[in-house]
This record gives C-alpha cells, structure tokens and sequence, in this order.
C-alpha cells in the first residue's frame, strides 16, 4: 500500500516557539497570527445561551442540545444536587485527574449502578460555556466504539458538569509518558492496537459523521483507555464542523495545545482534517518512542519531538534510535520502520500531502496483526 511503501522527508518545521504554550498544559489559545472570519461552528451553536444562570436558561441549553443534536441515546440532564451526591461531594479522595477544564472525579450513579467519570468545568465566561457546548453537542450526535460516551451533563446555575462513561486505564499519557518506574511500559501491539483505534474514531469524525468533524485536539491525554486498553477520544469541547460547499477549510480562532497543532493551522488558522492528521502524527510518535512532544527537560535539540524527529527520518539506519527504550527492543524491526514511514506522511509540512485518516487505518489494521515471531529478542535475551 502507498502508505507504506515510502518515508517523505519533511521540510524543516516552522513553527515560531513564541506563539506556543506547553502541550502540558491544556487547550488554550494560541496567538492568531492573521485576522479570522467567523464562521459559525459547533462551539458556537447554541446561540440563545448567555451565561446568564437560572433555571430559564438552563432549560434553553437543555432545548437546544435536543434540538440539534441527532440524539441516539440522548444524554441524561443530572442536577448539581444529584452529582454531589455520585461523587460524594466532590470529594478530593475520588479526584482522578485535573486538565485545563477543570477536575474529574470517579463516581457512582446509584440509579443505574454505574461507575462514571465527573468533569466538574470551572472555566467561566464565553468560551467555557461554548466549549461546554460543543462537546455535549458532538457527543450527543456521535457514537462510535472509539469515542468516549457522554451519559449525561449538568448546567445548573453557574455550574456546567458532565458525565461520561468511567474509564479505568484512564489516558494514553499516563501509560506512554514520564512512566513511574513502577509502572510496565505498553508493549509494541498494544500501541499499535491503540494507534489503530485512536485513528478509527478521527476517521469516523471526518468521514462518517454528517457534517464531517474536526476533531482539534487530538493528543495523549485526550485519549482514554478502558479496562481492554481500547481506546476512546474524550474532550470535544473544540470540535468543529468541517467546511462546507466550495470551502477546502474553516478559518478560525487557532485553538489547541502546543506542539500537536499543525503548523499551517497554528500560523494562519485554516482549519481542515489534515490538522488533525498532523496531531495524530505527533501522537503516533509519541506513541512509537515514548517521547513527550515539547519535553523541557531534554537538552535543547531534542526538546521537541518533531524537530528531533526529522533529521532522523532521512536516515534508515537511525530508525532504531527513535524507538522507545521501555520497549526494550522488543518490535518487529520492519513494522517500526512501517510505523515511522506513517508517522512521517502524516507530519508533513504541507498539509495536502498527509494521507486521509482512513489510509492511516489501513496501515495501522496491518500493524497491529501480531506477529510475535517477527520481534527481534531484548540483546539481554539474545545471549541467553
Ligand atoms: N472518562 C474518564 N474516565 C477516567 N478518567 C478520566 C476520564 N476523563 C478524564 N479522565 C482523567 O482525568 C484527567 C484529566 O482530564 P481532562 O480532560 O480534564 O484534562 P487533560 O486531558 O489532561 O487536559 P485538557 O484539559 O487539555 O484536555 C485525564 O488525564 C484522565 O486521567
Ligand atoms: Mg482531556
């Protein structure tokens, strides 16, 4: 398959390190650097919502997401009262994890005898309320095995929670970067199996979903793992619709986290799903060397996995270097080069040149057929 048959070489990245924040932190804005239109899109839908509280506008947030959204199994309206209750008042033992949102806490939903995820926002104004928005509106229009499932959302008052399925290996991040030495490192398929399924669900956003989405936010913390390490994209708080009639691309506000924007996106903020496919690209790379995408800690040259990257792409018998230690070796040596010629296309400065999503699927279905004669044995291993 074309995909695989070939490894083009990038130009160098031109990304100015100024106009971008850490990839630790979580979606923010990055600096336009040209004037946008404003073109409506999903995270603006709902217009008739202020931030206003009361129960008047809580009932239009609650209208509207009916309205538009082409609900399968509509999402459940919970009040305040009711989550407090599920996490035992927001109870700090039960907090998971904390991103730019705010905080997420494991909790039970006596009802339905459910363990659930609780996403308390405490961003305020506008954009938290859009954001808010956006993502219980793509959620409840979407379904697919590979994206995280909205149970249901609060917007009492001030307050704007919500409530997805409970996922108990929470994200790639934790399982791919900065390991605790404690912790077992993925092995080769299982990254493989979890790069498969992190592509199907952007491959359903853009090529199945009516508008097609774009996704805007595609990284490691964003992707969760369930008990079977499969993995669901959470965080559709930026989604947007794809452009439409004669339009290649959306021009909009360059949202998004630092080191997983395309640069063309981050330049200019033109919008298409090849953004996305360079942030899976970024991912994907991460995912094969177990390297963070901006790592401050790394000295200068290797600070940016990107950047790092290239140089190392022109030259086969470097290929080895970029695979992750943790892995010990243990990869089938043609399927790294296969991964790293994916990883490749899909970082390509111009953004016409990346594969679709869907051919990134193939190669990936082909990848992660486990063929554990093909690992070449840890050196440890080889002596024995
Ligand atoms: N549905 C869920 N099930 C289990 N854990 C979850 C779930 N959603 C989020 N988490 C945990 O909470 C953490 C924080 O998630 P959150 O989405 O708020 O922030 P983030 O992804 O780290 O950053 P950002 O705000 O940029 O998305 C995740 O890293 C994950 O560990
Ligand atoms: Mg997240």
């Amino acid at each position: 398959m074309s995909i695989l048959s070939c490894c083009r070489i990038p130009k160098r990245g031109t990304m100015r390190k100024s106009s971008l924040k850490s990839s630790k932190s979580s979606v923010h804005e990055i600096k336009p650097s040209k004037k946008y239109e404003n073109r409506e899109g999903l995270s603006t839908f709902p217009r008739s919502v202020s931030m206003n509280t009361g129960g008047m506008k809580q009932r239009i947030i609650a209208e509207d997401i009916l309205k538009h959204g082409n609900v399968g199994v509509p999402a459940e309206v919970f009040t305040f009262r009711e989550l407090a209750n599920t996490t035992e008042n927001f109870n700090p033992e039960l907090l998971v994890g904390e991103g730019g949102f705010g905080r997420v806490y494991k909790g039970y939903l006596k009802k339905t005898n459910q363990v659930v995820a609780v996403k308390q926002l405490d961003r305020n104004g506008i954009q938290g309320n859009r954001e808010f928005l956006s993502e219980v509106l793509t959620l409840s229009m979407v379904h697919h095995p590979n994206l995280v499932n909205l149970i249901g959302y609060c917007a009492d008052g001030q307050q704007r929670i919500l409530v997805y399925e409970y996922m108990p290996n929470r994200s790639l991040e934790e399982h791919l970067l900065d390991l605790p030495p404690n912790k077992k490192a993925l092995d080769w398929y299982t990254r493989m199996e979890i790069a498969k399924g992190a592509a199907r669900g952007l491959e359903y956003l853009h090529d199945t979903a009516n508008p097609p989405i774009i996704y805007r936010d595609f990284k490691a913390s964003n992707i969760l793992l369930d008990e079977k390490f499969n993995p669901k994209l959470s965080d559709f708080g930026l989604a947007k619709l794809g452009p439409t009639g004669e339009q290649d691309h959306v021009s909009t506000r360059v949202m998004g986290t630092y080191g997983y924007c395309a640069p063309e996106y981050a330049q200019t903020g033109q919008l298409t799903t090849k953004s996305d496919v360079y942030s899976f690209g970024v991912v994907f790379l991460e995912i094969i060397s177990g390297r963070r995408v901006i790592d401050s800690t790394k000295p200068t040259e290797e600070e940016n996995l990107v950047d790092w990257a290239k140089p190392l792409f022109k030259d086969k018998r470097k290929f080895v270097l970029m695979a992750d230690p943790l892995l010990e070796g243990k990869y089938p040596v043609k399927g790294l080069y296969q991964a790293l010629a994916i990883a490749s296309m899909c970082l390509q400065e111009e953004a016409s040149t990346r594969p679709l999503i869907g051919d990134v699927v193939t190669a990936l279905e082909y990848l992660a057929i486990r063929a554990d004669a093909e690992i070449t044995p840890a050196p440890d291993e080889q002596e024995g």
